[in-house]
């Protein structure tokens, strides 16, 4: 038998730090958040995905009375993306959100799994590594890849 190991490289920096691209998504990712339709949860979430032809997408997350049929922020975002420009690829992706008490979390919000599944694979389309940025308070998570979020990703191709 052999044991083997899976780890996610992230690093913690500050809005400060970042280059004037992933300030900018980190902007429109915050931005989304009160565009958001959450009168259920009031989680309020945002993302904002950068695409090579220089446009960004925004997305938030859309409720419904019927729960399931309420859709996240990310998958928002990212459909819309590829709807709009399918020959675009993505570059990077900023995920912020605003807690019930409406305030930015200590701790930020990261990707669900089905948002995990549906980014992986624009990941894939594009052929590069989408950088992911997850937006707290104060501290902002740097992923290098969707895939490292998702380890024994599905992916048919
Ligand atoms: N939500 C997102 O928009 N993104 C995630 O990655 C996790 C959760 C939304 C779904 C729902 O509208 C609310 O947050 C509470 O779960």
């Amino acid at each position: 038998m052999k044991a083997l190991d899976v780890t996610t490289p992230y690093q913690i920096t500050d809005y400060n730090e970042l280059s004037p691209l992933q300030q900018k998504l980190v902007d429109e990712a915050k931005d989304a958040t009160f565009r958001a339709y959450a009168p259920y949860s009031k989680f309020k979430v945002g993302a904002a995905i950068a695409l090579d032809n220089g446009e960004i997408i925004v997305g938030s997350n859309q409720e419904n009375a019927a729960y399931p049929s309420g859709t996240c922020a990310e998958r928002s975002a990212c459909y819309y993306a590829h709807a709009r420009y399918p020959e675009a690829k993505f570059t990077a992706i900023a995920v912020a959100a605003r807690g019930t008490d409406d305030r930015w979390l200590t701790v930020p919000a990261s990707p669900c799994g089905a948002c995990r599944q549906a980014l992986v694979e624009y990941e894939t389309l594009a052929g590069h590594n989408v950088e992911v940025l997850l937006v707290g308070e104060k501290d902002i998570y740097i992923i290098p890849s969707v895939r490292a979020l998702l380890p024994f990703a599905f992916t048919e191709f």
